[in-house]
């Protein structure tokens, strides 16, 4: 690696040599800025240093926590964006040494294969813990194709799904997963392939909450799903009540929902299409009670990306608590995009998409590109499943209208499913049991 470096170095024009300097300069005098920051031990000097330099260290223990973020917070102003940006330094991060994940197979690169003999891996009428979201069998649907497809590496094979084995991996454990209602459904289906071995007076489920803890006694472990669906702390916590007008977010702290995730020994996140629903109000930590700032969805994605960051690279020890993140999630909102001069969207779709490298619209590029920055700075901390381009082949793997909808459909919808279907999340048996697969694959 140094050695390539220094090759090509040699070669390069004073100019570049010149910027490069420069650009290096500029880090190290940034990350010095925080790191001042990050050990001066007055946190309101804290904050006002961190707005000098418009990078705030996040996740700041000030002794007198801001109040938390409920459904009930408003913005009482809201002002032009100030410009901070969340700053954060890695105490073990080694400049030359990037990610360690490079050796082996890529297993996110291949096709999907029919396999009505191995899949699905459970039946949705055998898992008591169903959500109605996406029970599609029950809820109508009668091609069921979507349940049978395997996911092929190009260049090796996906360990086998052995919930015998799994659950001695999650012995003595406790598994969480962290974020929206993809990650959810990912957690119901972790939950469905895992209960079928545990007899039912050994296995509970708590009331769905903030924290919401599927139990088996025998194992001593746990599966567990947080609703943190921005990652940072927001006014949208709470599990059922989120359909507020505006969100707002606290762009600079995830310890309202680290204290509930700190203790998991594996945990799983996710966090996307929250963000892709127009502008978010930010309340930075220092501020005073409903001061707000306002900014782009993806820009608020990043700032918590970067809080996330640093917690992560604060707190975690690979030997001893593994980390995923799950990369996003496709939607299937326009045929078009898939099948030119159509115009519908997923419903009626019965087969996966077979170009390879499909890539469909909703998958934002340059926010994947921030996503890669973030895990790439994390290092060994971290392990990527990026679902995203398997699962853009799965325009056949949503409910469509086989589901209980919020609110329930109206006969008008009803009548035009091509305009109303659930083209973001995944039936279960499906897709996630897939994504849990990967997970299995790299524990
Ligand atoms: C699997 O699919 C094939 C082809 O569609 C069909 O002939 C066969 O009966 C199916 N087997 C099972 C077990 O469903
Ligand atoms: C159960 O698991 C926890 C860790 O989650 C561990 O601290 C505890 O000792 C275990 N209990 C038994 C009886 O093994
Ligand atoms: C701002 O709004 C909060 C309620 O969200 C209220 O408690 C507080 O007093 C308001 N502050 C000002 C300065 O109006
Ligand atoms: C995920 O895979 C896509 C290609 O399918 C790639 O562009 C992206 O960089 C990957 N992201 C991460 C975080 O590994």
């Amino acid at each position: 690696m140094s050695q390539r470096w220094s090759r090509k170095n040699t070669r390069l024009p004073l100019a570049i040599l010149l910027f490069m300097l420069l650009v290096t300069f500029t880090i190290l005098y940034i990350e010095r800025s925080i790191q001042e920051i990050h050990h001066d031990t007055n946190p309101e000097q804290n904050l006002r240093e961190a707005s000098r330099f418009t990078y705030v260290k996040p996740n700041l223990h000030a002794n007198k926590l801001p109040e938390v973020l409920d459904r009930f917070s408003r913005c009482n102003s809201t002002n032009e964006y100030s410009g901070k940006k969340i700053g954060w330094v890695d105490p073990n991060e080694d400049p030359g040494q990037g990610s360690a994940e490079e050796e082996g197979c890529d297993v996110f690169s291949g096709k999907w294969v029919f396999d009505n003999s191995s899949y699905p891996l459970h039946k949705e009428s055998e898992c008591p813990y169903m959500s109605d979201q996406l029970a599609c069998q029950k809820h109508g649907r009668t091609d069921l194709e979507y349940q049978y497809w395997r996911w092929q590496p190009h260049a090796c094979n996906l360990k086998r799904w052995n919930v015998r084995e799994m659950w001695e991996k999650l012995r003595d454990k406790r598994l969480m997963f962290v974020g929206d209602s993809l990650n959810r459904g990912q957690w119901i289906s972790m939950v469905c392939l895992l209960q079928s071995v545990i007899p039912r007076e050994k296995q509970s489920m708590s009331p769905n909450a903030h924290l919401t803890i599927f139990r088996a006694e025998d194992y001593n472990a746990t599966v567990e799903f947080l609703w943190a669906p921005l990652l940072v702390e927001s006014n949208s916590d709470d599990p059922v009540n989120h359909r507020l007008e505006e969100r707002i977010i606290r762009p600079d702290s995830v310890l309202k929902h680290a204290s509930k995730w700190q203790h998991a020994d594996i945990l799983i996140f996710n966090t996307y299409l929250w963000w892709r629903q127009g502008p978010v109000k930010i309340q930075w930590s220092s501020e005073e009670k409903g001061s707000c700032e306002e900014v782009k969805g993806d820009g608020g994605m990043e700032m918590a990306m970067n809080a996330w960051g640093d917690w992560i690279a604060n707190n975690v020890d690979p030997k001893r608590k593994r980390v995923f993140f799950v990369t996003m999630s496709p939607t299937h909102q326009w045929s078009r995009e898939w099948n030119p001069g159509s115009e519908g969207n997923c419903y009626g779709e019965k087969k996966p998409i077979e170009e390879e490298s499909y890539w469909g619209g909703g998958s934002d590029i340059p926010t994947m590109r921030m996503v890669d920055r973030v895990l790439k700075r994390l290092g060994p901390k971290v392990s990527v499943i990026n679902i995203t381009q398997l699962s853009e082949y799965r325009k056949d793997g949503h409910p469509t209208v086989y589901r209980k909808f919020w609110e329930p459909l109206t006969e008008d919808r009803l009548n035009k499913p091509e305009l109303y279907s659930d083209c973001i999340h995944w039936c279960v048996p499906g897709v996630p049991d897939v994504w849990n697969q990967l997970l299995y694959h790299f524990l």
